[in-house]
């Protein structure tokens, strides 16, 4: 899978999404990512539904518990059709090798598994004062990030920021999925280190993951075109 554009559809249930995915029936059909609010509110239904549609799809569920709930969920989550499934390294190793095994098929092809490593909620202070990790928090995210290349895994979420020192870090091949998106003129809501798709690209993110400019633009589809042509260089 190569270079792509990934629409974060955070909306509270299955009509507004759908009615969302309405407008991009004719074009391009875009990846799509489904997070904790909607597949709660919808199900694995949802997922199914806007996979019939031709949209490929990251399953952003973060799973974080003991190795064996964790492979078993992975194959479930493989199995209702995700393209891209994600854990949080913070689980360990063994956690995250059991959800590559898990999400692997009986001939061996699996979707992409990918880590969580600090969350961009976590500043300093909490990695030092709740979490007692007395590391800066990009060493953190380095070390996670090697650890789920250790493990088997594909790549990690990260801001495009971290892009390259993951790059060079766990090499090339190991993907940036990478969110805090805005176009320059744009409202940074409550992200507070933005990069433009432009600069997304410039950085050698792989994936970049795009909500409200997208979902909450007068004209969406636009706003999709827009990401494509200045992240991946072509039209929609
Ligand atoms: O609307 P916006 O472009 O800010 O949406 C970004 C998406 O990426 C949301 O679904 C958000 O939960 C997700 N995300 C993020 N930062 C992270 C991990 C995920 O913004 N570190």
């Amino acid at each position: 899978m190569g270079k792509d554009v990934i629409i974060a559809l955070d909306f509270p249930g299955a009509e507004e999404t759908l009615r969302f995915l309405d407008q991009f029936q004719g074009g391009r059909k875009p990846f799509v990512k489904i997070g904790m609010e909607l597949y709660y509110s919808a199900g694995p239904e949802i997922v199914r539904r806007i996979r019939e549609r031709g949209h490929r799809i990251f399953l952003d569920l973060k799973l974080h518990d003991i190795p064996n709930t964790v492979k078993k969920a992975a194959a479930v989550i493989r199995d209702i059709g995700a393209d891209i499934i994600n854990v949080h390294a913070a689980g360990g190793s063994a956690m995250m090798k059991a959800a590559v095994e898990g999400a692997t098929r009986a001939d061996g092809s699996r979707p992409i598994v990918i880590a969580v490593t600090q969350l961009t909620s976590t500043d300093q202070e909490t990695l030092e004062k709740e979490l007692l990790i007395g590391r800066p928090i990009d060493e953190v995210v380095i070390a996670y990030a090697e650890n789920a290349r250790r493990a088997g895994l594909d790549g990690i979420v990260c801001s495009p920021r971290e892009a390259a020192k993951v790059h060079e870090a766990c090499g090339a091949g190991f993907l940036t999925v990478t969110p805090g998106i805005r176009f320059p003129e744009g409202e940074r809501g409550d992200q507070k280190r933005v990069t433009s798709p432009a600069e997304a690209a410039k950085a050698g993110s792989d994936y970049i993951v795009v909500g409200r400019p997208i979902t909450a633009a007068a004209d969406p589809t636009a706003a999709y075109e827009r990401c494509i042509r200045e992240f991946l260089g072509e039209e929609a």
